[in-house]
Parts: C-alpha cells; structure tokens; sequence
C-alpha cells in the first residue's frame, strides 16, 4: 500500500436548502477548487456556486457554423461546378433550396460535437478514475443526500479552517478523502491488447453474421420462398410460347369491360345525324358542364368560347365556338369533335366520361346563347 495523499474534506446534508445555503457560504468565503453532488440537479446551484455559463456553448456555436459552412460549399461545389444540372429552369446556385440541408447539418454537428466535447474533454473519457470514487460520501450523494467535497489543492484549504468551515455550515459527517500514488498515476485500459482483441473479435463477428445472413441465408431453402415464386416476372423469357414473349398483347378487338367503343371515329356527318343529348338541360347538368368546360377546354378556348386561350401562343388558337357554323352544328357534331378530336384538336375522350361530354355540350349552348340572344330570350 502506498503513501496516502489527502484529496478533499467532505460533508454531507439532508435538504437542498442546507446544501444551496453551504455552496453560497464556500464560494463567499474564497473556496475556487470545491464541488457540490447532489442526487439531481438543483435549481439555483450555479448561481450559488458563482459559476460562470458553461463555454459547451462556444464549441455548439463553432462546429455548428462549421457544419452549416461545410454543407453549403459541399452542395454549392457539387451542384455549381462538379455536375451542373438545370432543375426547373433554376440557376446552378440556388441557395433557398440548400437551407433546410444546411439547419439539418448545423443541427446534427453541433450536438454531436457537444456530447462529444462534454465526454472526451471535460469528463476526460475514458479516463474515468476519481479519487471520490467508491467512497460512502458518493454512494449517499447519489442517492438521497446532498455533500460538498472542498479540495485540498485548493489555495484557502487549511484542514483544521475546512473542518471548521464545514461544522459552521452545519455540515454531517465530515469526512476527509484519500487517494494514493496508485490511483493518480492509473491507466486506462482502452489500449490494451486484450480490449482492442475484444473490439476486433466483435466487430468481426457481427459484420460477419450480418454478410452471411444477407448474402447467402437468404438464398438458401427455405428462406428463399419469397424469391422462388410461380411465376412470369415481366419482360421476362416463356417457355410456354414460340416467340419467347412472356407478355402477350390482347387477343384482336378485345374491349374492356364496361366500356363501349366509340363507333363514329372519323365520321362527324354520321355522329351528327345518329347522335342525340340523352342530358336534361337542369342545373346540375349546366354545372358539371361548366367545370369541366372551364378545366378541360378553357385553356385554349376561353372561358366564353371566344377562341382567346391561355397558352400565350403555345398552341394555335382555335376559332370561335360563337360561329355560325358552329351554332347551327347539331349537339352530335360537338360531342364528336371534343370524342375524337378534329385536326389539330385532340380527343378527350380518355380524360372526360361520355356524360361529362354531354354535360359540356350543353354548356357550351349556354355560352353561345349568352351572346347571342334573341328577342326571345329577354322576356
Ligand atoms: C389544346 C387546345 C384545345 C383544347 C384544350 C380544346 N380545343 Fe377545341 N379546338 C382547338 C383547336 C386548335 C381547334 C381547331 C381545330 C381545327 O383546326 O379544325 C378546335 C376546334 C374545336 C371545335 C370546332 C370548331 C370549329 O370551328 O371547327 C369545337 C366545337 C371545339 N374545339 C370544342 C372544344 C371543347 C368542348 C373542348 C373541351 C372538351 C375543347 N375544344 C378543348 C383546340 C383545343
């Protein structure tokens, strides 16, 4: 057993009032080397204590601005200068878009960095000797006492003026703590050979189950099952068939279910003469027909039929639905031009239902009547 070496006096409380009122007493009376434990943190300590702010702060604050910096030249470097891709007509450098990457990054730095920097360098990880470990007086504050550990390295100790010190706070317990040569000069054992096999073996061992596991396990009956299906996967060779297709087109004429195909393509006479509105002309009718009008022919239409589109020019403008020729048109002839489309006008019959049609063809009476009125109309 080697020489004994004093580290600190210490003393135990009951209450958080005794042990906030003894923190308060040791930082006026000129202690700076002392230290309060309590089983939880206690409001108000740090100031009792006269601590200064903690500086974890300054380290958040510089990694993180760091991790902001180095996200912002990262993206700016890969999408400005290394692959430059227009995206929606965007400029290379578009900082808006690397904001919420630059918070994540900012975010995810400065909390690594903080947990890091309180472990490695203010708690001296993995170093984790301390001459108060394993003593009663730790074993108590971290349970329900409260204590107050005065270091004898600091320059106002004086055993007998601590002891006393400590009786004036009302203090239990008094306690003086040793540590000796063995323990200050005790290694950590993180490097040893032993450890470090430890660390091997076991990263080995998992990456290892982890590969097997992925890349052979599941290949291996049964754990294939998902894998080895009856069936055709698409694109795939068939043996069933002489040309190797495994995808087959429908047989000629096949019509989907519950859908009938549209029998005058390409003969507007006939679909004027043999087609008939089967819509009432009623409100809701008028008002199927106006949004679906509005969304599907307004575009290039207008919203009146004037043939004044939106397009600004990126398609031709059609002609007015307000013509002559067009008001003397029979409901048939519209439902065919918007079903199969004329010239440059493509069909919307895979986008609108046959009553939706119907329902536009109506409104499209409305427009034309609305400017042209007759006498009729007014009364
Ligand atoms: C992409 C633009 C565009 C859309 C959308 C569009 N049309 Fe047309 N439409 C045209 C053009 C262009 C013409 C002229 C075609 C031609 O050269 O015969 C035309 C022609 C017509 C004609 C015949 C006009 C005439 O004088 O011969 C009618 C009726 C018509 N459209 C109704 C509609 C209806 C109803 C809708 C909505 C379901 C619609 N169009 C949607 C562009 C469009």
């Amino acid at each position: 057993m080697s020489e004994k070496i004093l580290y600190s006096y210490t003393g135990i409380f009951d209450t958080p009032d005794e042990i906030i009122h003894a923190a308060e007493k040791a930082s006026e009376y000129g202690f700076k080397n002392y230290d309060v434990h309590t089983p939880y943190p206690l409001h108000g300590m740090n100031k009792a204590m006269k601590l200064p702010p903690s500086k974890l702060g300054y380290v958040a604050l510089v990694v993180g601005l760091s991790g902001a910096l180095a996200a912002l030249l990262l993206m700016f470097w890969m999408s400005a200068v290394d692959y430059p891709i227009v995206i929606g007509g965007k400029p290379f450098f578009s900082f808006p878009a690397y904001v919420p990457v630059m918070f994540e990054v900012t975010v995810l730095s400065a909390s690594i960095a903080t947990v890091l920097t309180m472990l490695f360098i203010f708690f001296k990880l993995p170093n984790n000797a301390h001459p108060l470990n394993d003593t009663l007086y730790m074993k108590k504050v971290s349970s329900d006492k409260y204590g107050i550990s005065i270091q004898a390295e600091d320059n106002k100790f004086n055993e007998a003026d601590v002891r006393r010190f400590l009786e004036d706070c009302d203090a239990k317990e008094i306690t003086a703590v040793y540590y000796d040569k063995e323990e200050i000069n005790y290694k950590h054992k993180i490097l040893e050979p032993k450890f470090i096999g430890f660390l091997l073996f076991t990263a080995l061992l998992t990456s290892g189950v982890t590969y097997f596991t992925l890349n052979k396990l599941l290949y291996m009956p049964p754990f294939d099952w998902m894998m080895e299906q009856n069936k055709l996967n698409p694109q795939a060779t068939s043996t069933v068939f002489d040309d190797g297709f495994g995808m087959r087109k429908p047989v000629e004429g096949t019509i989907a279910r519950g859908f009938t195909p549209y029998s005058f393509s390409g003969q507007p006479e006939a679909a004027e003469v043999n087609l008939v509105n089967p819509l009432p002309v009623s409100k809701s009718v008028l008002e199927l027909g106006q949004q679906k009008y509005d969304t599907f022919c307004s575009p290039c239409h207008g919203y009146y039929g004037e043939g004044d589109s939106r397009l600004r020019g990126q398609f031709p403008n059609p002609p007015s639905l307000h013509s002559e020729k067009i008001r003397t048109w029979k409901d048939g002839r519209i439902f065919h031009v918007i079903t199969d489309g004329q010239n440059i006008m493509p069909s919307y019959s895979s986008q609108l239902t046959v009553n939706e049609i119907w329902a536009i063809v109506h409104y499209t009476r409305v427009l034309q009547r609305a400017l042209n009125a007759k006498e009729s109309d007014l009364q």
